[in-house]
Parts: C-alpha cells; structure tokens; sequence
C-alpha cells in the first residue's frame, strides 16, 4: 500500500457529479464574504485585544494584529489558488490529497479537526460565557461554572440543524448576525475615537521586561528550545502577542470549503477568502488602536473576559457594555455556524474518499447537504462543549490551523511543479517568496504555543495515524481501486 499515492485533481472533480454526492451550487461571493466575515469574527477580537496588549504588547498590539493578519494574507493567498484550481468540498484535506499524498491529506484531515469541531466547541462555550451575563442565567447551565453547559449545546444543536437545512440558508442567516456583529464593531471604534486620550499611547511599544516566569509547559517551544528566558512587551512581546491574536483571524480558510457550492468557484472563492480576510484585517487593527488609545494597557479592566465594555464603562460608557456583549453574542453564532459547516464539508470529503466510512458521505435528497455527517459531527461538538471546560484548549486550535496552513503553502509549491499546466483561475504572484514566507511564518507562530499545547497537538496527531493505519489505509477508494484496477469506477460503490 502506498502512503503517498495521490488522487488526481480531474478525479476529484469528476466524484463532485455523483448524484449521491453531490451538494448544491448556490453560493456567490457576497455568500462568501459573509462566511468568511461570519466566521472570522467571534471570541478573539472581543477578548484577546485587551488581554494581550495588558500582558504582551501594550498599545502596539495593533502591530501585533497587523503581523497576523500578514501571516494569514500569505496562507490565504494559497488557498485561494488551490480552491480556484480544486473547487472540491474538502479544502487543504482535498489539496493535499492532490500533492502531499494520502497519508498527508488523512493527517490534514485530522488536524483540521482541531481547527473546526475543537474550534466550534470552544467558541460554543465562550458563547454561553457571554449568554449567561448578558441574561443573567443560571451558573450552573451556562457559562465557565456550568457543570453541564446547557447553553452551549443547545446552540450547537440549533446550528446543526440550520446547516443541514441548506447552505443557502445558512448563509441567509448568518448575514443577519454578521450584519449585527459588524456595528457593533463598528460602533465600537467610532465611538471609541471620542474617549482616546493620546497619553494612552506613550510608550506605544514598552519596552522589554522580564516575564513571570513561565515554568514546565507553559514555557513555549522556542522558549525551551533556545533557552531563552521569558520576556514580556518590545518587539519579542509583539510576536508573542501575534501567535495568540491569530486565533481571531481563523476561519477564513474554511470559505475554501463551500467551494463545491459555490456557482463560480474559480472566481469566487478568492474572493471571498481574500476579502472576508482584508475587511477582518482592517476591523481588527481599527479596534485594539481605539481599545488601547480608551484604557492604559497597564489597566487590570485590559486583562478581564470584555475588555472592550471594559473600556468604555471606564469612560463612563455603562450602557455600551451590554451592546457589545449583544454583539458578542450574536458574533459568536456564526462563527460556531461557519466552523460547523466547514467540519462536515472536510469529514464528507474524507467519508466520501473511503478514509472514513463512505456511507456517511450521503446527501439529503431534499436539502443537498451531508445530513449524516453534519449530524454526527454537531453530535460530538455539543457533548465536547456541554462537558469539557475548553477556554484552554483554544491554543490548540490555533497550532491546528497554523499546521494546516503551512502544509497548503508547501502544496502549492508542489503542485506548481508537478501540474504546471492546471488552468489556475487565481494564481499567485511570486508564488515561491509567498509561498515559502507562509510555511515559515506560521512555524514561527507554531514555536511561539507553549509546551503543552505541542503536547496535546502531538498526542492528537499519533491518534490520527493509528486511526489511518487501522482503518484509512485499507478502506481508500483509492487505493481499492489502485489494487483492482479493473474495477476503477466513479459510481459509488454499495457499501
Ligand atoms: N476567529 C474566530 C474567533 O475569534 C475563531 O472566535
């Protein structure tokens, strides 16, 4: 059996016509841009600007934001090539099957695991933070202290039917609460601009200091590598900062997953990537500059679950924290929506490759959709967010994605060599510099997660393989078909 035999791209194109696969093309790039948007704005933004500026950054988390959102700029330019010229359910697990091999794509697969469902459950249960202040419910049914976090299942639940329902319609909804999340962001920084007080700025990068010492597994990768000591604000505080704000830009990546739903894939899934991206970029970098421009980074209100009500009740501002909490909440939904969505367009990909069981990979006859699948997945994200207190396990989303990234940067150098003559609707400019630049950016991130996170991610990826090895490996369409040649047909087989 061969680990890296790959599947061609015509191959994978040609299975997106099975009648029994195959999901409906609706989608535009106003669809898109409101996945991507819907998706990328949810927790981060509303918590991580203040945390990090008080404790890493200082008012130069602006910087911070802006080297994440390069970071990003170069992986999604990839992506958008690679969607463009495989517009195929299944995003890096569908590229890297066409380049790294399948060993590769089922360790992608697996991986992105981490990124959606992890990503989903942790963000349900931010979600159900928020709720629970917002309404005053019940500690024990929503929130950190929930023994068993009602709140957060539920929502999941509700999702998970809207995304069988059809994506169309997911879409629909999503932009009503994008629509809410965005002035709210937007309020955010145009109010804000009345309350900055320029001594807020100075010094806008603090200089270096030494960090409490961060022991064991909370020392980072680089840290334990190189001995270095911990350190806190100057530019090393700056890159700290930008690993752990890069959780607010993940979710752009999975617009490359409604690709096989989209009317014009080659079009507009760039797009929609590249623009839900920019838009996020320039929002993000909009408010930590008001946010830290309101409140002295030094401030212990920076350092608290909502750090922006925080700044503007320190303004006198009362009534603005519960707006923002209303739009927290209303972010958080489509995030939980879009990374939902995503999960089951990847495991339909791999169900429908035979890495997992092919007869999960079925679509409903009525709503075009993989209801088994979504179904199972949404199952296993509720459980996780209703009984795991998850809020630190968020960098192991992080470490997921940035992986995810850096081996769809590596597929686009490959396939540039070994198919230069696939019509590439999106190609990227200097694509060995922007490429290169992307893989070694996000390991420079991934070195910057801690110990424990790397742990966890380690553990994680062994489980994955021995999963591949039992089950993958001989189950694969791919290579069933590889071994009886004869037989190589892309009708479904009765499983
Ligand atoms: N980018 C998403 C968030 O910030 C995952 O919640």
């Amino acid at each position: 059996m061969n680990l890296f035999r790959t599947k061609s791209i015509e191959q994978s194109i040609a299975e997106t016509d099975e009648p029994e696969h195959q999901l409906k093309r609706e989608l535009t790039t106003k669809d898109l841009i409101v996945f991507g948007i819907g998706v990328i704005i949810g927790t981060g933004i509303f918590v991580l600007t203040g945390q990090e500026a008080h404790n890493h950054a200082g008012p130069a988390i602006v910087i911070s934001f802006l080297i994440a959102g390069a970071v990003c700029a170069l992986a999604a330019l990839c992506y958008a090539e690679f969607a463009a010229a495989v517009p195929v359910a299944g995003s890096a697990y569908t590229f890297s099957y066409a380049t790294l091999g399948e060993f590769i794509a089922w360790i992608i697969g697996w991986d992105l695991l981490l990124e959606l469902a992890l990503g989903a459950a942790v963000v349900a249960r931010g979600w159900s933070g928020y709720l629970q202040e917002l309404l005053e419910l019940p500690t024990q049914v929503a929130g950190d202290q929930a023994v068993v976090d009602v709140a957060a299942m539920a929502i999941v639940g509700i999702l998970a039917f809207l995304v069988i329902a059809g994506t169309k319609l997911s879409s629909s909804v999503s932009s009503i609460f994008v629509a809410i999340k965005v002035s709210v962001v937007l309020f955010v920084v145009i109010a804000g601009l009345f309350y900055i007080k320029a001594a807020n700025y100075s010094p806008f990068i603090p200089p270096s200091e030494p960090a409490e010492l961060a022991k064991g597994a909370d020392e980072t990768l680089l840290q334990a590598v190189f001995g270095m000591a911990p350190t806190a604000f100057g530019v090393m505080g700056i890159v700290a900062a930008a690993s752990v704000v890069f959780f607010s830009y993940i979710g752009f990546d999975v617009v490359a997953t409604t690709a096989e739903e989209t009317k014009n894939p080659q079009r507009d899934v760039p797009r929609g990537i590249l623009g839900s991206l920019l838009i996020c970029t320039l929002l993000y970098m909009a408010v930590s500059f008001v946010i830290t421009g309101m409140l002295p980074y030094t401030d212990k209100r920076m350092d608290t679950s909502a750090p922006l009500a925080e700044a503007f009740s320190a303004n006198g501002v009362e009534w603005a924290a519960n707006l923002i909490s209303l739009g927290a909440v209303a972010g958080m939904i489509t995030t939980i929506l879009v990374l939902l969505l995503g999960q089951s367009r990847i495991l339909f990909a791999m169900c429908r490759d035979g890495l997992l069981p092919r007869q999960l990979a079925t679509v409903h006859p009525k709503y075009g959709t993989p209801h088994r699948i979504t179904l199972i997945t949404s199952a296993v994200v509720a459980v996780l967010a209703g009984f795991v207190p998850l809020a630190e396990l968020s960098h192991l989303v992080s470490i997921g994605t940035l992986f995810a990234f850096a081996l769809v940067s590596a597929g686009v150098l490959i396939l540039r060599r070994t198919r230069p003559d696939l019509p590439r609707a999106f190609r990227v400019k200097w694509a060995p510099l922007v490429a290169s630049g992307s893989i070694l950016t996000c390991i420079w991130l991934m070195l910057n997660l801690s110990l424990l996170t790397w742990e966890r991610f380690i553990i994680w990826m062994a489980i994955g393989v021995v999963i591949y090895a039992v089950y993958g490996r001989t189950h694969s369409r791919l290579g069933q078909s590889e071994a009886a040649p004869e037989a190589t047909s892309t009708e479904p087989r009765a499983d």
